[in-house]
């Protein structure tokens, strides 16, 4: 269906770039001893490594009686021993520091992540997907973990052997190390522009894998509709599609590393044959011990793999970099509030009267359509007005805009003398309930569902609300109760059920002002009139905006605002609007009747 929007950036890492990166490390300050006694560690397990070919070396001139240092064979045995213990015992401490750095570390960033996202604005999540929303704390984040605990240390590392590597080199073998050092900055230079291309390619993949998965998890979500529509086949080869174009990538992908690993082996490997070759002349004209020239061959394979495991390093940090760009937009990003679970003050309390003035909205998504044109009215405290109108015509967006969903283009909505624009969203949205036309619950027990409106509320606030919402009677005749698991988004309850449990959670949120995007149409005479009722207990002292498709039930509301494309074409009381003959109320009431009667 619909596309992704971003184009896969190039993944390089450019200066712009890493300076986004570097400061994802204030995630890692808490944990700074313990990173830095892990490189300290890393450091010393590095150059300890490289210490091995050379007194390999040195213990086998002492066979030949030759070496100049003062150890026997045996002691030469109880000396690599230590060092080896030593350096199992660095690598084991490394380990654990980078692992608690990196587990706490990437915590603290999926925490932060997830802050940031659920404080968004609604326009922020209706310009992005769930799926992409969610692999920035999922793939995102295990990617920076993975770099904070292996690619980071190995590069590190890696960079340490090349230069202690080649500073023994350069001691031990000062013409040999010449040689070597006008062949491999070749080699190395090559290598990165092949890395870089591999990693061209494997980012494509991981976009192409994105996108087929996008298909599992709408169809899975909307595993009813697919069903209902018998689109079984059609999905399966929507699917089939996106995973046989991953395929194609992938094997380009491995076609590529492919040759890089021909690559490495002929030029890099082809590299050290020849300053073997070199050495082996030079041992032969006697310039050169024979001992010297096999600790020159170990550490320059030493120093060789350590070249080659830089490239594909350097294409994991880049991969990293770029997650940190994608986590860091985000962290970065304006959000429209903050977190909070302060109670209302007194003076904080609304009391209820609303007035919209003038008010023009278009969705920031779709700003050349106009959704409302001009819409003013009036609501006194404790009053009762419903909306009506044609679908499409803007009831749900009026309602929308009052709990500041959205900014108006033009004109105010003034609750108790204050435009909302200066009211605290926090302080307004407190002072809200809204049961929405579509109640979607989260999947735990039904009393987590109804204590949602109030989070500290007591067993016994919960069966109150549970009673007066007319919900009770049915949790009662479930085995579990109040602990009965609704299931995903609540689909083990009926549409009526669910939308009595909304109605619970709004009586116990107690607010000045009630919104109520009414959707009986989908009830049966009995369940709308054991909602009807419920609704009627929540409305009693508050001012209640009620978008109505039944006018039936918005016969006792204090008025009536009929909206026609975004504009109010008729106000007034049930009474006033059916006297009008041939007016848009009495047109609607009488198709209601006809569809009723009929
Ligand atoms: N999030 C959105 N982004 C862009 N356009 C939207 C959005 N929500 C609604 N619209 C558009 O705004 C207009 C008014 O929609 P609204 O939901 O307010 O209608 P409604 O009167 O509540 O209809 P219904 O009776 O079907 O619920 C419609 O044309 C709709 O397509
Ligand atoms: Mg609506």
């Amino acid at each position: 269906m619909a596309k992704r929007k971003d184009t896969p950036e190039k993944p390089k890492i450019t200066r712009e770039k890493l300076r986004s990166a570097i400061r994802i490390f204030r995630f890692i300050r808490p944990y700074r001893w313990s990173f830095f006694f892990g490189l300290v560690l890393l450091a010393a397990g590095s150059v300890l490594f490289m210490v091995f070919p050379g007194a390999a070396t040195e213990m086998a001139k002492t066979a030949r009686g030759v070496s100049e240092v003062p150890l026997t064979l045996p002691q030469w045995g109880l000396f690599f021993l230590i060092l080896l213990i030593i350096q199992g015992l660095f690598s084991f401490f490394r380990v654990i520091l980078f692992a608690k750095v990196s587990e706490k570390g990437m915590a603290d960033v999926r925490q932060a992540l997830y802050d940031k996202i659920i404080t968004q604005s609604v326009p922020f999540f209706e310009n992005r997907r769930v799926g992409e929303l969610t692999s920035r704390i999922t793939a995102d984040v295990e990617q920076l973990q993975q770099a904070f605990s292996i690619t980071l240390a190995e590069f590190l590392r890696q960079i340490v052997v090349l230069i202690v590597g080649v500073a023994i080199l350069a001691y031990m073998t000062p013409r040999l190390a010449l040689i070597m050092l006008l062949t491999f900055p070749v080699i190395v230079v090559l290598a990165m522009v092949f890395g870089r291309m591999v990693q061209r390619i494997s980012r494509k993949r991981q976009d192409m894998l994105a996108e087929s998965n996008i298909v599992v998890e709408e169809t899975l979500q909307n595993h009813n509709t697919v069903k209902a529509f018998t689109n079984e086949l059609l999905e399966s080869n929507r699917y089939n599609k996106t995973i046989q174009d991953v395929v194609k990538i992938s094997l380009k992908y491995a076609r590529i590393r492919g040759v890089f690993f021909i690559f490495i082996i002929t030029v890099l490997f082809g590299g050290i044959f020849f300053i073997l070759w070199q050495g082996a002349m030079m041992v032969e004209a006697g310039t050169m011990d024979v001992e010297d020239l096999f600790s020159f061959i170990l550490y320059t394979g030493i120093i060789g793999s350590a070249i080659a495991g830089l490239g594909s390093l350097y294409t994991s940090l880049a991969g990293a970099v770029g997650a940190t760009e994608r986590i860091q937009e985000i962290l970065e990003s304006e959000t429209e509030t903050s977190l909070s679970n302060a109670p209302l003050d007194k003076a904080d309390i609304l009391k209820g009267n609303i007035e919209y003035k003038n008010v023009s909205f278009s969705y920031p998504s779709r700003k050349d359509l106009p959704v409302l044109n001009n819409i003013s009215f009036n609501i006194n405290a404790g009053q009762k007005v419903a909306l009506v109108g044609s679908s499409g015509a803007g009831k749900s967006t009026i309602v929308q805009l009052l709990l500041k969903f959205y900014d108006v283009d033009q004109g105010a909505i003034i609750v108790d003398g204050k435009d909302i624009s200066s009211i605290d969203l926090y302080k307004l949205r407190k002072n809200i309930a809204i049961v929405p036309q579509e109640v979607i619950l989260f999947g735990g027990t039904i009393r987590e569902n109804i204590r949602y409106g109030k989070p500290n509320a007591t067993e016994a606030e919960i069966i109150e609300a549970a009673k007066q919402s007319n919900s009770w009677e049915f949790i009662e005749s479930f085995p579990d109760g109040l602990e009965t698991i609704v299931g995903d988004r609540g689909i083990k309850l009926s549409g009526g059920q669910r939308q009595r449990i909304a109605i619970a959670r709004a009586i116990l949120r107690n607010p000045a002002i009630l919104l109520l995007d009414e959707a009986t149409s989908s009830l049966d005479a009995e369940s709308e009139k054991v909602v009807q009722e419920a609704l009627n207990h929540l409305m009693k002292n508050r001012t209640s905006i009620i978008i109505a498709h039944r006018l039936a039930t918005i016969r006792e509301v204090d008025c009536i605002y009929v909206l026609e494309h975004g504009k109010i074409v008729e106000q007034g009381t049930h009474e006033n609007l059916s006297a009008i003959e041939d007016g848009a109320y009495s047109n609607l009431a009488k198709l209601q009747f006809e569809t009723q009667a009929g």
